[in-house]
């Protein structure tokens, strides 16, 4: 690999100055080489400002940037050979040489991803689609989705109907009406992903044919990196759901009763399957997901490799296994008012105020209320996850169910100014004030955390979230739960440091059939219940521990 590219890179003619670490020759020192990531000689873009010499390619390996002479255009210029004998060859006879032709060679961009969706209608891929554009976008990959119906339906004329029959592969006017749609998305697709930021993109649509494959493959072969993601399901049940759930939030369906809406729907489905042909080339890139949702699926894997397919694989292995037939919740909480929040000081392991020993009390009748009945007419087992911080254990003391507690729960770590107050640090530290005003979201503590960094930390506990069949409980802090709120809920990253979570406030997250959540907030209004005596011996027990835990810290 490196022998291609040094053969390739000192083909160069063009030398550029090295802004540091070089040596006079243009080639890379041994060490700036190697901190860099490899070692490679040739024209080089200015390190400090990322420009690029002209008439080059960037290559990019992890942080490096190198610039090879580009050959990637068809372009129609001297060679530097015949240029060198064009001035020759005029001084000695006049003559002029005829342009030498550049044979094009495109390079596959590996910085962006297009994640391609197959699946007839009512196979999940919305739910996919949802999913995939949480975490992505959560972890910090700029990540769009591009919707085929969406065109379609904006493209439809007043008069046309959009039912079954203009989905009839043998209905001209549908297919001509549907080939707009798709070329309409694509160029859309493809300008997003010539911005610099763009980083995946997914191409949502049935691309239920060989034929319409070989499109998309003709259109990105060579030029982008993409990825098929397949979902079949074949269990009658799930489909059942399915379609009812496609019936409520479907704009196709948005005037029709839910009767002829589901019948026109079986009828669509019906045309798609006519020409639907699963993949089977061994040479695409795919996953494929076979009746995952039933929870006894399975999935193929096939030439699947690099950072972000090989998440996907992960995530949706998680994600898909959980499903959409289930009927769960999951609550997110802070801890109750703590000593530390009453002084309004930030971090610490303090124990929880009288207001806080409340929130305690109260909250076990909230979520016992809330808990949802099993298909059997149970109720839904619930696991109740806590930091290891003082605060959140003795909030979650009296939840009658199975508890677990994770550090990476524990709340954003302020460095050096744990146990400040903000107007501390505005006063005594104003640059590091101003500094996290201006991007919160990126700005790390002296010797602490950022929220990307804490976003970081949570991906477990998100991928473990999305893996469990059962109600959770996370009991946690303002930061914490800012970053798992943003995740659940879609928030763009940059708003998810001031997302607001208050104390005392019971958030509860129902997942959607399409991927999403929905969302209640129950506010307890603790200063009414401050004179409640504690009504049960458990609760009697409890405001003791917690009194002697105080005592305890105390002496
Ligand atoms: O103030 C309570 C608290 O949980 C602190 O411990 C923590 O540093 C802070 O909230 C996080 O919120 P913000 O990022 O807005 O400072």
């Amino acid at each position: 690999m490196w022998e291609f590219w040094r053969s390739r890179l000192s083909k160069g003619k063009t030398r550029h100055r090295r802004r540091t670490g070089s040596d006079d020759d243009g080639s890379l020192s041994p060490m700036t080489s190697r901190s860099l990531g490899g070692s490679l000689e040739g024209p080089l873009p200015d390190i400090i400002t990322g420009a690029v010499p002209e008439n080059s390619t960037h290559v990019y390996f992890k942080d490096m940037i190198v610039a090879a002479s580009d050959d990637s255009e068809e372009e129609s210029e001297p060679s530097e050979r015949g240029a060198t004998n064009q001035s020759g060859s005029e001084a000695n006879n006049g003559k002029t040489q005829a342009p030498r032709k550049v044979r094009k060679r495109n390079r596959v961009d590996r910085q962006k991803l297009i994640i391609i969706l197959v699946g007839l209608p009512g196979r999940g891929k919305t739910f996919l689609c949802n999913k995939i554009m949480c975490y992505l976008n959560w972890l910090g990959h700029d990540t769009k989705h591009f919707n085929v119906g969406q065109y379609r339906r904006v493209q439809k004329t007043t008069s046309e109907i959009q039912n079954a029959s203009f989905f009839d592969p043998n209905n001209e006017q549908g297919l001509k009406a549907r080939h707009m749609a798709l070329m309409a998305a694509l160029e859309d697709m493809d300008s997003w992903l010539d911005e610099d930021s763009s980083q995946v993109a997914i191409f949502d649509a049935t691309n239920s044919t060989e034929h319409r494959r070989q499109l998309l493959r003709n259109r990105y072969h060579g030029k982008r990196q993409y990825l098929f993601i397949e979902s079949i399901c074949n269990d009658p049940d799930i489909l059942a759901q399915n379609y009812r759930y496609k019936m409520m939030y479907s704009p196709d369906y948005k005037t029709t009763t839910e009767e002829e809406a589901l019948q026109d729907f079986r009828d669509r489905i019906c045309k798609y399957e006519e020409v639907y042909e699963t993949i089977t080339d061994r040479n695409l890139h795919y996953i494929k997901l076979i009746d995952m949702v039933t929870g006894r699926g399975y999935m193929d894997v096939n030439r699947i490799s690099g950072y972000i397919p090989g998440k996907m694989v992960f995530f949706l292995m998680q994600v898909c296994k959980a499903g959409v037939a289930r009927l769960r919740k999951i609550w997110l909480t802070r801890h109750g008012e703590s000593e530390y929040n009453e002084m309004a000081l930030i971090g610490g392991n303090s124990n929880l105020t009288p207001a806080g020993q409340i929130y305690a009390r109260l909250l076990p009748d909230a979520i016992v209320d809330r808990v949802p009945l099993t298909l059997e007419g149970g109720t839904m087992p619930v696991s109740v996850w806590t930091s290891t911080l003082k605060r959140t254990i003795q909030t979650a003391e009296l939840l009658p169910f199975p508890k677990l507690r994770w550090k990476a729960l524990d709340e954003i770590h302020a460095g050096m100014f744990d146990g400040w107050t903000y107007e501390e640090i505005a006063e005594k530290h104003s640059e590091e004030y101003a500094a996290r005003k201006r991007d919160k979201l990126r700005y790390r503590y002296p010797s602490g955390e950022s929220y990307m960094d804490v976003i970081q930390r949570l991906e477990p506990v998100i991928i473990e979230i999305e893996r469990e069949r059962e109600c959770v409980c996370v009991v946690a802090h303002q930061a914490i739960l800012r970053a798992l709120y943003g995740y659940f809920m879609k928030v763009p990253l940059a708003d998810v440091p001031r997302l607001e979570i208050p104390l005392h406030t019971l958030i509860e997250l129902v997942p959607t059939p399409d991927g999403r959540m929905a969302e209640e907030r129950v506010p307890f209004n603790i200063r009414r219940s401050m004179d409640m005596p504690p009504r049960t011996q458990m609760e009697k027990q409890f405001s003791e521990m917690i009194t002697l835990s105080i005592n305890r810290d105390a002496a």
